[in-house]
């Protein structure tokens, strides 16, 4: 009978951490698959005493008996993926024989880059804040009907190709102020893009299709987050993808009715990196401490990221656009030892209270929040303290969906597996 895929996402700003609950339940996937964003992630995986972030590569890549595939969704940057897989093949870890590229995945060029540095330098205040991995001028040329793909790398005029494109590329940085260029920078690319054309091509919409009527189930990977997501994010304040589970469709040609569960991951309190509206952001020393005790800074870019108390109408937004059927929770462990919590159950919004996620979140918003109890040290070992307990409770009954793992530390073993009928 054909197998059904699953799809997990971040249901915040990103860096909730995918890359963990990924890696936790990738056994139970014979196929991981990224459907979106590029190296403006970085995914986190923790175990036997050693770190490794992940940019392109699925989390999955970690567990043996996984297939990891890079959907046509992701825009891939050669140089970025060759030094992943350098890293990995150092350590040890078997990458080639298990990684896929999908032919319809766009690729980034280093003039993508010099022109997302262009266009951010040229916002000045109004900058989105982007990781400035070329992200969103890949994305353009993919709508603009312009973009290099994988799969025009087995084509005999690939360089043609990739020429007229950096030259559109040279035209409209001559509307940017100049902007400094790294030296190389082409040889660089194009000796990553001989390396890349080593790698198994697929094409990855037919390849899914067999998987799933083999059997065997998939699992969907994102990136970023619902907030960032190009349409329901908090423009233009996000990235140049759909991160939300249609992306998931789009990204890896996966029709919607295969898709069963959507796990939606969610830290106990928000975090955000990068510019843009975060209603309940804590600029105080409260903020400090939560970036400092959950070592709050960029996995990719190492920028302190914004911290602040958990925002339920947004969680619910992201319950709702995504079908999430369950939700992880990280990062508990991070607010133990404090006497009370805070959690924002709505919004004050031109004289009322909603509850709703409003069209613009930069004006006039005003967070209402309702304190808790807090909790005292916690281990994925014991019972979960009784305020955490509370706490869990809590966030189901607002947003309507179980919480089915809960993550206390960052290592691998640092997990909470619950029983999925535990809604209350
Ligand atoms: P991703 O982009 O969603 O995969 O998340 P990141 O890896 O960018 O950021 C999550 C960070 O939190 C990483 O540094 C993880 O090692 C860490 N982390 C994940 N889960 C937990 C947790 O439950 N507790 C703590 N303290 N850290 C965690
Ligand atoms: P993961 O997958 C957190 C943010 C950037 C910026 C905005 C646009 O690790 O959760 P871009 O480089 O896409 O043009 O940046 O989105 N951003 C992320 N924030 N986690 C991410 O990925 C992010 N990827 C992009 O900081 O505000
Ligand atoms: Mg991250």
């Amino acid at each position: 009978m054909s197998a059904r895929m699953d799809v997990l996402l971040g249901a915040q700003w990103g860096d909730e951490g995918k890359g963990k609950v990924v890696d936790v339940i990738a056994p139970e996937y014979p196929v991981i698959a990224r459907f979106q964003g590029g190296p403006n992630a970085g995914h986190t995986l923790i175990f036997e005493g050693r770190k490794h972030v992940l940019h392109t590569i699925p989390s999955g890549v970690f567990r043996g008996g996984t297939m990891n595939l890079v959907g046509n969704g992701v825009v891939i940057d050669p140089i970025v993926l060759m030094k992943e897989i350098s890293a990995l093949e150092a350590v040890g870890v078997d990458v080639r024989d298990r990684l896929l590229l999908s032919r319809r995945a766009h690729l980034i060029l280093p003039t993508h880059r010099t022109l997302d540095a262009a266009s951010e330098a040229e916002k000045g205040k109004q900058r989105i804040g982007s990781t400035l991995k070329g992200i969103g001028p890949t994305y353009m040329d993919k709508t603009g009907r312009n973009g290099l793909r994988v799969g025009d790398l087995e084509r005999s005029d690939m360089m043609d190709r990739y020429s007229a494109l950096v030259r559109k590329h040279e035209r409209l940085l001559g509307l940017y102020e100049p902007m400094e260029r790294p030296v190389d920078a082409e040889t660089e690319w194009l000796d990553a893009v001989a390396r890349l054309r080593e790698l198994r091509f697929v094409d990855s919409e037919n390849y899914l299709d067999d998987v799933l009527r083999s059997g065997k189930r998939v699992l969907a990977e994102g990136a970023q987050g619902t907030l960032l997501d190009i349409d329901f994010g908090t423009y233009p304040f996000v990235t140049s993808s759909n991160t939300i589970c249609a992306g998931a469709c789009t990204g890896l040609g996966v029709a919607p009715n295969r898709i069963e569960k959507v796990v939606g991951i969610f830290k106990a309190y928000c975090t955000r990196v990068g510019s843009g509206p975060f209603p309940t952001e804590l600029n105080d020393e409260l903020g400090e401490a939560i970036r400092a005790k959950g070592r709050e800074f960029g996995s990719t870019t190492g920028r302190a990221r914004r911290c602040g108390w958990l925002d339920l109408p947004a969680l619910r937004y992201a319950v709702t656009i995504n079908g999430v059927t369950e939700l992880a929770m990280m990062k508990a462990d991070v607010l133990a030892g404090m006497s009370s919590v805070r959690v924002c159950t709505g919004y004050r919004h031109q004289g009322r209270v909603t509850e709703r996620m409003p069209y613009d979140l930069t004006t006039d918003i005003e967070p209402v929040y309702q304190e808790m109890d807090g909790w005292g040290e916690c281990s994925a070992s014991d019972p979960l303290p009784k305020a955490l307990e509370h706490y869990i409770a809590h966030i189901e009954a607002a947003v309507g969906v179980p919480v089915t793992i809960v993550s206390l530390g960052p290592d691998r073993a640092e997990t909470l597996l619950r029983n999925a009928a535990a809604l209350h």
